[in-house]
């Protein structure tokens, strides 16, 4: 086969279908999503599968979303954190919070969702920390700021994931004018050099093309 993106979705739908499945609520989710007009930049099936098998190898039991979006992704970690655990996340524009409170909602993990209306910067100082999981998947210039406030929030062992690190090859230009590929690159750096995380990451193509996602432990 050849490396294209038509193959990339090829091989995505496959991985899907084998090791993720078919999920009504997580469907519907995105139909409701699609329906209100939100943009369709939800996580991938297998990045939804990859979030809830990072919340249950490390046991989270309290998870801190940055942004919401149609909630696709924050019904994946409420499954994952158990019928104990809870999901803080925070969404900036109040029209796709409603979708995603529904959604939530229909998926019957309502309960262990708490949705915060408004920017990351505003939201993030009034919330208690403690966070076991941050899955940080906002507006890419404030990746840093989400990053600090994550090391805040969390404790040594908390796991960070920072969407969006590939963008389409765009990070290795240094001289990018995109704010997006600014703020990512930014957030790549302040996960290399600051002393509270170790990270790493990895490319992913796919059917969201070509980008990839970074994991971090707070040391
Ligand atoms: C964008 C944001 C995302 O979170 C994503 O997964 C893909 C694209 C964007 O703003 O371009
Ligand atoms: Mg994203």
């Amino acid at each position: 086969m050849e490396s294209t993106p038509a193959a990339w979705s090829q091989v995505d739908a496959f991985l899907a279908d084998t090791l993720v499945g078919h999920d009504p609520a997580l469907e519907a989710a995105l139909t409701a999503q699609r329906e209100a007009g939100l943009p369709e930049i939800e996580v991938a099936p297998v990045a939804g599968k990859l979030l809830d098998l990072l919340v249950r190898i490390s046991g989270a039991r309290r998870v801190l979303e940055v942004g919401t979006l149609g909630g696709y992704s924050t019904i994946w970690m409420a499954r994952a954190v158990g019928p104990e655990g809870r999901v803080v996340t925070i969404e900036a524009e109040a029209g796709n919070a409603a979708v995603a409170r529904a959604s939530i909602d229909a998926a019957g993990v309502g309960e262990r969702v708490d949705i915060r209306i408004g920017r990351g910067a505003d939201v993030l100082p009034t919330l208690v920390g403690g966070f076991d999981l941050v899955f940080i998947d906002a507006d890419k210039e404030s990746n840093t700021v989400y990053l600090d406030w994550a090391a805040k929030l969390g404790h040594p062992g908390t796991v960070i994931v920072l969407d969006n690190i590939g963008r389409d090859g765009e990070i290795v230009r240094d001289d990018s004018t995109d704010s997006k590929v600014i703020g990512t690159r930014d957030g790549l750096r302040m996960l290399g050099d600051d002393p509270r995380f170790d990270a790493t990451a990895l490319q992913t193509v796919g059917a969201k093309g070509w980008d990839g996602v970074a994991l971090a432990i707070v040391v």
